[in-house]
């Protein structure tokens, strides 16, 4: 697993309290190669593995983020997987929208938020682990809907949005990182539709064959990573490892 990254690597898992996030901590721990294994989330974790540092925090508030940067203290981190993300929201506001009239700037601003700003935000305060000339990979959890291109059913404004820049923002951030680390991969990743909190209310037409469990999509997340090199760093991939059009 992860075989562009050394023994006993070092990585970072953010949202590990999703859906796919406690799935890819799981699947990180099930391998020897993984050394140290920051976990962050809101919620308390508890794992029974001496090589999780656990961390209680909102990532998507400055305070949450500099409590990340102070515990790796610019340490090099070879594994940054990004799992945050929102889609619908009772107690915000946020819901996907059908139709125009639905659309509602706090909603949209707070989904930018969450889903575009802190992911960069998150690259900005750990730019002292990423940079240098160790491997390096950050994948960061995007949506196909968020492809410009591939945008046939309409809908989703904010989401599809917040994706979307995500994205840019990501592709832009791989450049300026890959003068910081030559072995730097940025990758954007599309998980498929995975039964998880997120995705719940939107299950009904989806096909049983067609939703995933976590575990699967973890496990698949992994081999796509694992199939990246540096020249690929900027791009975005899906769960079966096809790329994804802008
Ligand atoms: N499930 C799908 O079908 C699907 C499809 C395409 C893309 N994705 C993307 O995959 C990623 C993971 O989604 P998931 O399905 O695992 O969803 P999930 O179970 O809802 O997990 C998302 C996690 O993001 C964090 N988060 C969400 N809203 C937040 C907020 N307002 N403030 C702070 N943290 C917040 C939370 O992490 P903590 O609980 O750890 O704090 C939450 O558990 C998301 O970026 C999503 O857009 C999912």
């Amino acid at each position: 697993m992860l075989d562009h990254l050394p023994d006993g690597f070092t990585a970072l898992v953010t949202g590990a309290g999703g859906g796919i996030g406690s799935a890819m901590v799981e699947a990180l721990l099930d391998s020897p190669r993984v050394g140290q294994l920051l976990v962050v989330s809101r919620t308390e974790r508890f794992h029974d593995d001496e090589r999780v540092t656990p961390l209680k925090v909102d990532i998507t508030t400055k305070e949450g983020i500099d409590a990340v940067a102070r515990v790796l203290q610019g340490r090099p981190l070879h594994l940054l997987f990004n799992a945050v993300g929102t889609l619908h929201d009772h107690e915000q506001g946020v819901a996907p929208e059908k139709r125009l009239e639905q659309f509602d700037v706090s909603a949209f601003t707070r989904v930018m938020h969450v889903n575009a700003a802190t992911p960069l935000r998150l690259l900005t305060a750990l730019n002292g682990s990423l940079k240098g000339s160790h491997p390096c990979i950050v994948a960061s959890l995007s949506a196909r809907v968020g492809s410009i291109g591939d945008n046939g059913f309409g809908g989703w404004y904010s989401y599809r949005a917040s994706k979307a820049a995500h994205n840019m923002l990501m592709k832009t951030a791989a450049i300026e990182l890959a003068r910081l680390n030559e072995q730097m991969i940025v990758l954007c990743l599309h998980p498929g539709t995975t039964d998880t909190a997120l995705s719940q209310p939107f299950q009904a037409r989806v096909p049983k064959d067609k939703l995933f469990t976590p575990a699967f999509v973890a496990g698949r997340l992994l081999t796509v990573i694992d199939q990246r090199r540096p020249e690929d760093t900027g791009s975005f991939w899906d769960w079966a490892g096809e790329p994804i059009e802008w």
